[in-house]
């Protein structure tokens, strides 16, 4: 079984949260991350704060393996730090074509006029997928210090599967950061929708059994580019919708939530299922709760209303930070996560 994660609006929509209460809940034995280091994901769990870049928040469920797909990039000592901090080597695998950034690629990209325009988190993740482009990265199997983690992911996916056993896919960015599908050229440098996310995994669509597209309450969007019905900081303030970068810092700008963006970004990735975070941002009474019952009024219904809007079964909806703050409706939709 299959479940890929995927942003529906521009990156932030607390994919992380999403996809370690997952694992964890739903016992997913397999955890790969797509994307690279200019997506952070955060998770909280066990009263601490965990900003991934590089490895799945899978990692929670502590007999998941975590896997680096062949489309993904790594820096090694982003890498490295991650997982030493996080305690889980033994249990991550990076893909012999993995792409590695390096640093001259993080000063390349400083000193590019139109990634300064965009916006960029100079990550290096643009101009090393561009060398990657040109054929001349280096890739994983090149790098001694990987030996002990490489293998053949795809391959230890498909047998997976073939073995029954639970695969989540975290998607990093949103629809609109697409390079194709995006809001161009304020975009990022990969495709983010579902098919370029199993790309870089090297899996084919008909394995897929859920794509689950999450949809943050509001609207958030980092760095330059077009964001409809923005938002005053002062607006933001009065709504308590400030929210920071989690790699760069830099404060994320914000609007109402968007229908029409998110019907769009149904159809770009023939979404299955919805997830809805932080709607204790728009309802205050909804913090917290883990029950469906015990959601205010006024939540149940604006859910509802996304439902009918949409088209799709709302499964899981954030409720505060804390991984186990989701009331799962996964069981009574009928929808097997
Ligand atoms: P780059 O991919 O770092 O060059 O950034 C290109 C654009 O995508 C900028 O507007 C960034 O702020 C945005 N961006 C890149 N990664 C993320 C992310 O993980 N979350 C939100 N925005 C992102
Ligand atoms: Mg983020």
């Amino acid at each position: 079984m299959l479940t890929v994660i995927v942003g529906g609006f521009f990156g932030d929509e607390g994919k992380g949260k999403i996809a370690g209460y997952l694992a964890l809940a739903k016992k997913y034995g397999y955890a790969v991350r797509t994307g690279s280091i200019n997506a952070g994901h955060t998770v909280v769990y066990n009263g601490k704060i965990y900003r991934l870049r590089t490895l799945s928040a899978g990692f929670v469920n502590k007999s998941a393996k975590l896997l680096i797909p062949p489309g993904a990039l790594i820096k090694l000592d982003v890498f490295f730090r991650e997982v030493e901090e996080l305690g889980v080597r033994g249990r991550v695998h990076v893909d012999y074509n993995t792409g590695v950034i390096e640093d001259v690629h993080v000063a390349r990209e400083r000193e590019d006029p139109v990634l300064r325009a965009i916006g960029s988190t100079f990550q290096g993740v643009g101009v090393a997928t561009a060398d990657r482009v040109l054929r001349k990265l280096r890739i994983a199997r090149e790098y001694s210090e990987l030996r002990e983690f490489l293998a053949d992911t795809s391959s230890m996916i498909y047998e997976a599967l073939n073995r029954g056993e639970k695969i989540l896919v975290e998607g990093t960015q949103g629809t609109y950061l697409s390079l194709y599908h995006g809001t161009y050229p304020y975009v990022t440098s990969r495709d983010t929708t579902a098919s370029g996310i199993l790309s870089e995994v090297g899996i084919g669509p008909k394995y897929v059994d859920n794509v689950l597209v999450v949809f943050k309450a509001y609207v958030t969007r980092v760095g330059e580019g077009p964001l409809e019905g923005e938002l005053s900081v002062e607006e933001l303030e009065r709504r308590g919708w400030i929210e920071r970068g989690s790699v760069t810092g830099r404060l994320r700008r914000a609007a109402p939530f968007n229908y029409k963006l998110a019907e769009r970004a149904i159809m770009l990735n023939s979404a299955t299922c919805i997830a809805i975070t932080k709607i204790d941002a728009l309802f205050p009474g909804a913090r917290g709760v883990k029950s469906w019952n015990a959601l205010p009024r006024d939540a149940r219904e604006w859910i509802e209303e996304v439902e009918s809007k949409l088209k799709r079964p709302v499964v899981l909806i954030g409720t505060g930070e804390y991984i186990e703050d989701v009331v799962d409706r996964s069981r009574d939709l009928g929808v097997e996560l």
